[in-house]
């Protein structure tokens, strides 16, 4: 069995405690970071890793660990599970308090845990079929940059998927594209890609940076901008993009067929490109090239 990271101690998931009064149990005070690792590489760390610091400056907490630091306790917990692609799971709370009290308080001791899961990416249907998407209007809070572990908008958004038999709720506030419950959103138009500006609207993903990397690699025109709800409605493609599900084509949205012709309701051409282009730099980073 895989073991955790719990307060400087590694140890089987099972025999990890928290206490009651923590603040991550109490108020969801606490922040978070989704890891995937492929053939036990873990990918984009240093940027996951300067998004949680980013995210722990948001919640005024002083990173318990360097970045080497958390290297180390990564690489452990990645080297002791029995399966090599994972998902591993990095969170911070502000930890326990004596008595309940919003405020925080002068003095806190983080609770810092660890673990790894197996990383199960999209099966190839999935891909080459396309998802189904419902939307819903964005009614979380105005600092979704921070990726805080209070995600419970966020699980009754990704819910609503659910309960229509879809993967995701694509998310519009104030006639805009903003994100997926748990993903970022791209359009293409006319061959371009479209990406939301990354604002406190939106979790700046990391894998939305690598699909921006990989587009300016092979010279696929892209437009950073607003985008707006009406122009995601009538996108050519749509994609959803997250750590653990990496590039998927929405092709149907709120029961419409994304784009239009006789290819409507099916993964575009770009998609593929992307995709393509994805997997590669994947490989290339597991070869350490
Ligand atoms: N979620 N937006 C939201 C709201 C998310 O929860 C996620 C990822 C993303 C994509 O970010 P990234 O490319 O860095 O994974 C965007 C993770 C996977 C999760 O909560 O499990």
């Amino acid at each position: 069995m895989s073991s955790v990271y719990l307060n400087g101690e590694f140890m089987p998931l099972a025999e990890a405690r928290v206490p009651v009064m923590d603040r991550g149990f109490l108020f969801g005070d606490g922040v978070y970071e989704v890891i995937p690792v492929y053939s036990r590489r873990p990918f984009r760390l240093t940027e996951h890793l300067r998004r949680l610091h980013a995210s722990l400056a948001a919640i005024r907490l002083e990173p318990p660990h360097g970045e080497a630091e958390w290297g180390a306790i990564v690489e452990r917990i990645v080297a002791a599970a029995d399966f090599a692609d994972q998902s591993v799971y990095l969170q911070v709370t502000r930890g326990p308090m004596a008595v309940r009290n919003h405020a925080i308080p002068n003095v806190v001791t983080p609770t810092v845990f660890v673990m790894t899961e197996p990383l199960v990416t999209p099966p190839a249907e999935l891909r080459e079929q396309g998802i189904a998407a419902v939307s819903a209007a964005d009614n979380r809070w105005l600092r979704c940059d921070i990726k805080a572990t209070s995600l419970l908008a966020n699980c009754l958004l990704r819910s609503r998927a659910v309960d229509h038999g879809c993967a995701e709720t694509v998310l519009f506030r104030d006639g805009f594209l903003i994100e997926g419950a748990a993903s970022n959103i791209f359009a293409v138009k006319d061959g371009v890609l479209l990406a939301p500006i990354k604002n406190h609207l939106m979790l700046p993903g990391i894998t939305y940076d690598v699909v921006l990397e990989l587009a300016a690699r092979h010279g696929l025109p892209v437009q950073v901008r607003d985008v707006l709800e009406d122009e995601a409605r009538n996108a050519d493609e749509l994609w959803m993009t997250s750590s653990t599900k990496e590039v998927l084509p929405i092709v149907m949205l709120d029961d419409k067929k994304v784009g239009a012709g006789g290819t409507a309701g099916q993964p575009g051409p770009v998609f593929a490109q992307m995709y393509g282009w994805y997997q590669d730099f994947k490989q290339s980073v597991m070869r350490g090239s």
